[in-house]
């Protein structure tokens, strides 16, 4: 057996229908957003990467603190032959579970990110030849077609990408999660927690301007597939956290009025001065949402763990 197998399940062009799709939909009505999966091409895989260095991107440091904290227990609770992780990216933190999970057979990593995928499985593979890395580009919130692979299946979800869900939409994720769940398999499961809005908003706007650039690399994303004419200097960063719903909200605001060709989809954009195009939220959660929200799609919380500053937790719950 290959101990690296790329599958693509999401074809070159599907990407291209629901990049149309999203954009047409998501730029014609009123605020306009954009869905945040656009984020992840190779160069806003790495603006992600020097976020996570970022002295005031503190989720990072946080969650690997965490999973040094506690690699052992979670392999001695899961188990898993199987390691499966959603927008697993550079799998940098992962490493510290590989290290732990003595009976794994397969590493199954997820993500639409073609060049994160493939670095991850190189940096991977040079230090573990004898790991069967079977990486998928695919759409988490889609049906994961799984390979074959030994049970007990560990699914990781870390980083907190489950806060940039809108919550039906992580109602329905954490749904099909449990629909791939069989007894004796696990969620792991990685969210930033609420705190004071002046530490959270700076982790979203740092001072070096990098998520600034990355936020803006979305604009650069439609110039390039759908041929269209954003200038991303004509647009400031925003990151506003909304206390109501316990969210960062990622904004781009046009410095002034103007519009914007978009050529393959015979669409003509106008933005007024000051008006904001939502490109992302990032939820912060509290121990019993988590839980709550488990439960109402079968998952039972059985470990919830933070880092010692109680900025950020991993959970890990299993099938009802
Ligand atoms: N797990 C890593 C990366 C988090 S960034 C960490 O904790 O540092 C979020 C990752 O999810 C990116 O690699 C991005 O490409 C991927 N991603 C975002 N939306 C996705 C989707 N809908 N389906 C699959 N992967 C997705
Ligand atoms: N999952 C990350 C988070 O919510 C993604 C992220 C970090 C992000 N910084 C960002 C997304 C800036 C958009 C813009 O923390």
């Amino acid at each position: 057996m290959s101990p690296f197998l790329l599958t693509r399940t999401l074809p070159v062009d599907a990407t291209e229908a629901a990049l149309r799709a999203d954009v047409l939909a998501g730029l014609s009505r009123r605020p306009k957003t954009l869905p945040p999966k656009w984020f992840y091409d190779a160069r806003g895989s790495e603006l992600f990467e020097e976020i996570t260095r970022l002295p005031e991107y503190y989720p990072t440091r946080a969650e690997r603190e965490i999973l040094v904290a506690r690699a052992a227990d979670i392999a001695e609770a899961s188990g898993a032959r199987t390691l499966i992780e959603l927008g697993s990216g550079s799998s940098e933190k992962t490493r510290h579970l590989l290290d732990a999970l003595d009976r794994l057979h397969s590493y199954v990593p997820v993500d639409v990110s073609e060049s994160a995928l493939t670095g991850a499985a190189e940096a991977l593979l040079a230090e573990r030849p004898e790991l069967n890395v079977h990486a998928l580009i695919a759409d988490f919130t889609g049906g994961l077609a799984l390979p074959g692979t030994p049970g007990p299946r560990l699914v990781a979800f870390l980083g907190g990408t489950i806060g940039n869900l809108l919550p039906e939409e992580r109602a329905t994720f954490l749904h099909s999660v449990r629909s791939i769940l069989s007894p004796g398999d696990a969620l792991l499961l990685g969210t930033d927690l609420v705190k004071e809005p002046e530490t959270l908003v700076a982790a979203y706007d740092d001072a070096a301007g990098v998520t600034a650039a990355f936020n803006k690399n979305v604009l650069e994303v439609v110039n390039r597939e759908l041929d269209a004419d954003f200038d991303p200097a004509a647009f400031d960063h925003v990151a506003r956290w909304d206390a109501d719903a316990e969210w960062i909200e990622m904004r781009l605001r046009a410095r002034s009025v103007l519009t914007v060709k978009i050529h393959e989809l015979d669409l003509v954009v106008s933005f007024e001065e000051g008006e904001e195009l939502r490109t992302e939220v990032s939820a912060k959660f509290r121990r019993e949402r988590v839980r709550d929200e488990l439960g109402a799609a079968g998952l039972r919380l059985d470990q919830w763990w933070t880092d010692s500053a109680d900025r950020f937790a991993v959970s890990l719950a299993t099938a009802v």
